[in-house]
C-alpha cells in the first residue's frame, strides 16, 4: 500500500457516526466476553463486522478518494506482468481465481492482457468478502467487451470442483486478523482490548494454549530470546486459510503478493513494536484504536509461516522473490518500451519506478508461488530466488 505522513485527518460527521456504531458493537462483545477481547477478534470486527466493519461497509477504501493505493491501482503494468506469469501456468481450459479483488482493476487488466496473448482462461472467478467491493468489481467488469466480461463469475466460497489454474491474492494475507503479543519477564502475553471510561484500551492477558504453543515453537527458531517489552504479531489464520485453498487446487499455482519478510527478519530483535499499520486517507500510522471501522488495519506477512503452511498441505514453494525481481522477470521493461508515444513511455516509466524502487514497493513487497503438479521454472522467479531465507 502507498503511505503518507503520520498526522491523521479528522473524521467527517458521517464517519464519526459509523465509527461510534461499530465501537458500540465491539464494546457489547467485550462486555459479553467478560471484559476482554483478543486483538485478533477486535481486528476481525473492525474490518469485517457485518454492515459495520471497514471492508463490510461502504467507505471508498482503495484509490485516490480512499485510504490507500495498491500495486494494481498504481499501474496496469503490475497486472500485465501477473498475466504473463499466468500465461506460463495456465493449461488449456484452465481457470483463474482471484481472492479479494479490490476494485476489480487486476481482473480487468489480466483479462485484457491474456486476450491479447490469445490465452484467455476458461473462467475468471472472484472470491470477495466485501459486498461493497464486489459491487465495484461488477461495475468495472461490465465495461469490458462481452467476450471477456462473460468469463467473470463471483463465488460465495472456494470452488468445490478440482481447480486447475492460478489462484491470485494481492494484499489479502495482510488483511487476515492476527494475534498481537508482548514479551514480559521472558513470558508471552496476548494483547487485546478492554473498556475504560467508555473507551477502548489495550490490555494484556495470559496467552491462550494456541498462542503459547505457537510461541514456544517459533521462539526456538529465533537466534536469541526477544527482550522484555518486545511487541509483535502472529497470524494463526494463515494455515487454515491456505489449507482451504490447497484443498481445492488440483493442479496449478497460488501466487501471493504482500509486504512481508522471512521469519528471522520479521522477529528481528530491533523490530521492537511489530509490523501493524493502519491506513486512513493516505496517512499511515500505528494506532488501531482510532477511526475504528473507517481505517484499514494490516500486519506484515511472515512468509516463513506461509511456506510452512504450504508444506503442511503438500504445496511446493516454487518461488519467493521481491516484487521488483518478479516484475523484471515477467517482462516489465519490455512492456514499458512497447510504445512509440513519448508521453505514454514517460508515464509507464514513472509508474514502474513506484512498483520497482526499493524505497517504494519494490523490496518490502514479496511474491511467493506455491505450486501443485507443475514443475517447470517460472519466469517471475528467474532473476532472484530468496527461498533459502525462509
Ligand atoms: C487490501 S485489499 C486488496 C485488494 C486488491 N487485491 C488490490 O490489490 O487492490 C484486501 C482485499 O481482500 C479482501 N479480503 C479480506 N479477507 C479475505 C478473505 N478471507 N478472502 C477473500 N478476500 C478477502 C478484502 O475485501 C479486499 O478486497
Amino acid at each position: 500500500m502507498g503511505s503518507g505522513d503520520i498526522m491523521t485527518p479528522l473524521l467527517s460527521a458521517e464517519e464519526a457516526a459509523h465509527s461510534r456504531a461499530l465501537m458500540e458493537r465491539i464494546a457489547a462483545e467485550v462486555h459479553a466476553a467478560g471484559g476482554w477481547l483478543s486483538f485478533e477478534r477486535f481486528m476481525a470486527l473492525a474490518l469485517y463486522a457485518p454492515g459495520l466493519g471497514y471492508y463490510s461497509a461502504g467507505s471508498v477504501k482503495l484509490g485516490a478518494g480512499g485510504d490507500f493505493v495498491t500495486a494494481p491501482e498504481v499501474s496496469g503494468l503490475f497486472s500485465r506482468c501477473i498475466a504473463a506469469q499466468c500465461a506460463e501456468l495456465l493449461a488449456p481450459g484452465g481457470e483463474i481465481l482471484e481472492l479479494g479483488a479490490g476494485t476489480g482493476r487486476m481482473a480487468e487488466v489480466v483479462l485484457r492482457e491474456l486476450a491479447a496473448r490469445g490465452q484467455l482462461p476458461a473462467r475468471y472467478a472472484i472470491l470477495e468478502v466485501s459486498a461493497d467491493l464486489a459491487d465495484r468489481q461488477r461495475r468495472r467488469i461490465a465495461t469490458l467487451p462481452a467476450a471477456l466480461a462473460e468469463r467473470v463469475v463471483w463465488l460465495e466460497r472456494l470452488p468445490e470442483h478440482p481447480f486447475d489454474g492460478v489462484i491470485l491474492a494481492n494484499e489479502v494475507l495482510d488483511a487476515l486478523p492476527c494475534r498481537r503479543f508482548a514479551i514480559e519477564r521472558a513470558e508471552i502475553l496476548e494483547l487485546g482490548v478492554a473498556i475504560e471510561d467508555a473507551r477502548l484500551i489495550e490490555q494484556s492477558a495470559p496467552a491462550d494454549a494456541a498462542l503459547t504453543a505457537e510461541w514456544t515453537r517459533l521462539s526456538a527458531q529465533l537466534p536469541a530470546p526477544l527482550a522484555d517489552g518486545y511487541l509483535s504479531e502472529i497470524c494463526l489464520r494463515v494455515a487454515p486459510w491456505l489449507a482451504g485453498i490447497a484443498e481445492c487446487l488440483a493442479r496449478g499455482a497460488v501466487l501471493l503478493f504482500d509486504y512481508g519478510l522471512p521469519r528471522a527478519h520479521y522477529y528481528h530483535p530491533q523490530r521492537l513494536t511489530g509490523t501493524l499499520r493502519c491506513h486512513f486517507k493516505h496517512r499511515v500510522h500505528d494506532d488501531p484504536y482510532v477511526n475504528i471501522g473507517v481505517q484499514d488495519i494490516t500486519a506484515w506477512v511472515d512468509f516463513t509461516r506461509v511456506a510452512e503452511a504450504a508444506e503442511a498441505c503438500a504445496l511446493e514453494v516454487a518461488g519467493f522473490a521481491t516484487q521488483a525481481a518478479f516484475l523484471l522477470g515477467t517482462g516489465i521493461e519490455r512492456l514499458i518500451g512497447e510504445t512509440d508515444d513519448l508521453v505514454e513511455h514517460a508515464r509507464r516509466a514513472g509508474e514502474a519506478r513506484r512498483l520497482l524502487l526499493p524505497g517504494e514497493m519494490g523490496e518490502a513487497f514479496k511474491v511467493m508461488a506455491l505450486t501443485r503438479g507443475f514443475d517447470r521454472p517460472l519466469g517471475g522467479f528467474a532473476l532472484q530466488d530468496l527461498r533459502s531465507s525462509l
